[in-house]
């Protein structure tokens, strides 16, 4: 038997379903993600035009940033500044449980889909590197907070225009991408057990109680809130640059 045959032996399952089309689209919509928001990143370019910030370049923290958010890198940094912040998200997102799943099925096929075998002969989980860097998600999840922060302030400045206070398209994208990326943030796993973690009687403690029901409701939507603020945070990035290269003009509301 050659070993082509024995690939595709692998993929012998009894399901009739179209089992193969969750996996496909994962591929295809990580995939693109991946691709648009590397290539966004090395432009350093077209990444702010007054007052709109792309979210891939905030908080800018170089002296080499066209809009500065905060001067914490000196001019000696003299590559994209994107890259000193989107390791943040990046990791977060990779380390994510939902989006571990949902890559392990697609890019690793292991396994491709329920009751469909594993691509891989072998299964070490979690144990070894680089997969044993999963379980750093908790700590991604406190910078991403972090970032949240500059997202939201980010959004305040979008209604602060050079001749004064208003509010444009760009306002609207940029608030709807902060609110997706809290609501993303709020769900996540690391974040329910933040607020609810480490209590032995809910009965002592009504407040987190209550608090840890609300990350739990949230947390029955994760994979809707990551797959939403994923494509909308493209979408926001790719707004900001049209309009920073002239090829759309800006919606002003008043
Ligand atoms: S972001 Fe998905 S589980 Fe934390």
């Amino acid at each position: 038997m050659s070993d082509k045959t024995l690939t595709l032996d692998q993929f012998r399952t009894l399901r009739k379903d179209t089992w193969w089309k969750e996996p496909l689209m994962v591929v295809l919509v990580l995939g693109g993600f991946a691709i648009y928001a590397t290539w966004a990143a090395l432009q350093n370019a077209h990444y702010y035009v007054a007052p709109y910030l792309s979210p891939f370049y905030s908080p800018c923290i170089a002296e080499n940033c066209t809009h500065v958010s905060v001067p914490l890198v000196g001019s000696w940094w003299n590559l994209s500044p994107a890259f000193l912040i989107l390791w943040i998200p990046g990791g977060f997102r990779a380390t994510c449980y939902y989006y571990r799943k949902a890559y392990y099925r697609s890019f690793f096929l292991s396994p491709p889909a329920c009751a469909v075998r594993d691509a891989s002969k072998s299964y070490s989980g979690e144990t070894r590197f680089p997969f044993l860097l999963q379980n750093l998600h908790r700590y991604f999840f406190y910078l991403s907070i972090l970032i949240l922060a500059f997202l939201w302030w980010d959004t305040v400045l979008a209604f602060q225009f050079p001749d004064g206070f208003g509010m444009g398209l760009g306002t609207v994208v940029i608030l709807v991408n902060a609110i997706l990326l809290t609501l993303f943030s709020l769900s996540c796993n690391s974040c329910r057990h933040v607020c609810g973690g480490y209590v032995d009687s809910f009965h002592s403690a009504p407040t987190r109680y209550k608090v840890w029901g609300f990350i739990s409701r949230l947390n029955g939507r994760h994979m809707e809130y990551a797959w939403v603020s994923l494509i909308w945070v493209a979408l926001t990035d790719l707004y900001v640059r049209l309009l920073s290269m002239g090829v759309i003009q800006d919606l002003r509301f008043f």
